[in-house]
């Protein structure tokens, strides 16, 4: 986590090098690395794919890539030069052994070419499906041989449901240490995500009254506005649940709701997330409904344009019952959060792309002022915006200027971009870089994988043995079904509106409110 000089030399080899991920995600990252000079000097990417190509022709095929989805927006004709010539292409069947024997052998001329050895990266941008094949080739070529600098990227999801996830666990760690092991879960590369740990742990004024006593409640919001594009068959087979709730919700969660780890070792830090993880009170299988609650848009408009209902996306089945929307309930059982609610929810044609966490400090416990002061009964806020604003909000009543006691709301307000003057590199950066410097703290153990599939596995069943009747039950555009407020309702509260967001009710449009920047 912590960065001051380059990484040894190193070799990526991509499997899956023509793929989607590769050219929106991982070659911009390697790219803004090599920017601001985090890339070794000797470093090279082999990329390999089914399809036939020229080395050309990949070049060219992630420049349009990198042109399109850099966050610094078109290449320098002599940058892109200078770096492509880091990349080499490889048309590879992954179920022939003959495949990973050619790799072995590139690797090996490189570092004869470099003298020296170098940090060997597999990332597997690959359907979850392969993974197997692909870890048992590289074994049997003796790539994983080497424990110190043979390291392999496993992306999401990790598995289906607990047991695929344990039986993955269980055949990945036959061939590789855990310490080689890098399980990509990219919310935790998000710069906000992990400024979490620094808001609480490097400042004394939060500690004491982070818990009970002074939350009411918590509230993790992850809505997208798109929906699910080109990825109907992927997603179709997953669902919000597994896709963003097993994952990037709970790990935020983790994080909020960690006690101080004493270091900030991978290992350490993990086993304080894994913690919490135990202690979210399981949520009884005959009561799954009061818990939790899914939904699937149906048509609507966004923008002003008419979007199709879920069940009309490409590669989506025709009945399909898999939930586009979740909302969850859940209690941490421990002396910090008892009894506190932390509402997660995700969605999928939400009004708005915006992530934001809220807590929701207590009531005053006796009203000094009397009601007529006081213009609203909204209690003490802390948020945490995640994307598309980076920057923590503290919600407070001050008095209203003039004679007389007046009571409002008023924000006190931190935003990254403003303070610090410099975008926030890409969550693919940190943790590429990461991956090179065999730093894992960001990244999620086996155990963290399998605990999070614990808790949501009596959801996955109720849900997988319940086939819902309403759906589609919410309306594209919309904050999802009414279910999800009956859910936080019952608790007595409800949702909050993202702070970011400034929504008009009569043209149901949200836009991102605009932040001062420089
Ligand atoms: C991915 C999910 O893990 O995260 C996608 O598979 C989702 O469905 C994406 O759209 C959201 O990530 P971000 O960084 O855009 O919030």
């Amino acid at each position: 986590m912590q960065k001051e000089t380059r990484p040894d030399a190193g070799i990526f080899v991509i499997f899956g090098g023509a793929g989607d991920l590769t050219w929106r995600k991982l070659v911009p990252a390697l790219y803004n690395l090599f920017l601001d000079h985090w890339l070794p000097e000797k470093f090279w990417v082999l990329g390999l794919d089914r399809a036939k190509m020229s080395n050309e022709r990949f070049v060219k095929h992630l420049h349009e890539g990198v042109d399109g989805f850099s966050r610094r927006g078109q290449t320098r004709k002599e940058q892109w030069k200078a770096f492509s010539e880091h990349f080499a292409y490889m048309q590879a069947d992954f179920s022939q052994a003959k495949t990973f024997a050619a790799i072995a052998e590139k690797l090996a001329q490189k570092e004869d070419q470099w003298g020296l050895k170098a940090n060997r990266i597999f990332y597997m941008a690959v359907p979850p499906r392969m993974i197997e094949t692909l870890s048992q080739g590289l074994a049997e070529a003796k790539l994983n041989r080497d424990r110190r600098a043979c390291r392999i990227v496993v992306e999401k999801p990790f598995g289906h449901d607990l047991d695929s996830a344990r039986a993955l666990n269980r055949s990945l760690v036959k061939l590789f240490d855990e310490s080689q092991i890098f399980r990509i879960e990219h919310y935790l590369g998000k710069e906000t995500v992990q400024n979490i740990l620094a808001f609480r742990f490097a400042n004394s004024i939060f500690e004491p009254i982070w818990n009970r006593h002074y939350i009411d409640h918590v509230q993790i919001t992850v809505a997208e506005n798109m929906g699910v594009g080109h990825r109907g068959d992927y997603y179709d087979h997953a669902g919000a649940l597994r896709d963003m709730i097993q994952n990037h919700l709970l790990q935020v969660l983790c994080l909020i709701a960690m006690e101080a780890p004493t270091s900030f070792e991978a290992n350490e830090v993990r086993n304080k997330k894994v913690d919490v993880l135990h202690t979210i009170r399981k949520i009884p299988e005959d009561r799954v409904p009061e818990y939790a609650v899914r939904g699937q848009y149906g048509e609507g408009f966004m923008g002003g344009e008419q979007v199709p209902a879920y069940l009309s996306e490409a590669d989506v089945a025709e009945n399909s019952c898999t939930e586009t929307f979740a909302a969850v309930k859940l209690f941490i059982d421990n002396w910090r959060w008892q009894d506190v609610p932390f509402y997660l929810r995700t969605g999928k044609r939400l009004p708005a792309k915006v992530s934001e966490v809220s807590i929701q400090f207590r009531q005053v416990p006796h009203q000094t002022f009397p009601s007529t002061v006081l213009l609203d009964w909204l209690s003490n806020r802390l948020v945490i915006a995640i994307q598309p604003e980076e920057g923590i909000l503290l919600r407070f009543r001050a008095k209203n200027p003039g004679p007389g006691m007046r009571l409002s709301q008023v924000m006190m307000q931190f935003y990254y971009q403003e303070a610090f003057k410099t975008r926030p590199p890409e969550a693919y950066e940190t943790l590429l870089l990461d991956v090179m410097e065999g730093d894992a703290t960001l990244f999620m153990r086996a155990d963290q994988a399998e605990s999070s599939w614990s808790v949501i596995r009596p959801i996955l069943d109720f849900w997988e043995n319940s086939k819902p009747a309403d759906f589609p039950n919410y309306q594209a555009g919309s904050w999802g079904p009414e279910a999800a407020d009956i859910l936080i309702a019952r608790g007595g509260h409800s949702w909050l509106m993202p702070t970011m967001l400034e929504c008009d009710e009569g043209t149901a449009t949200c836009q991102v409110k605009t932040v001062p920047h420089q």
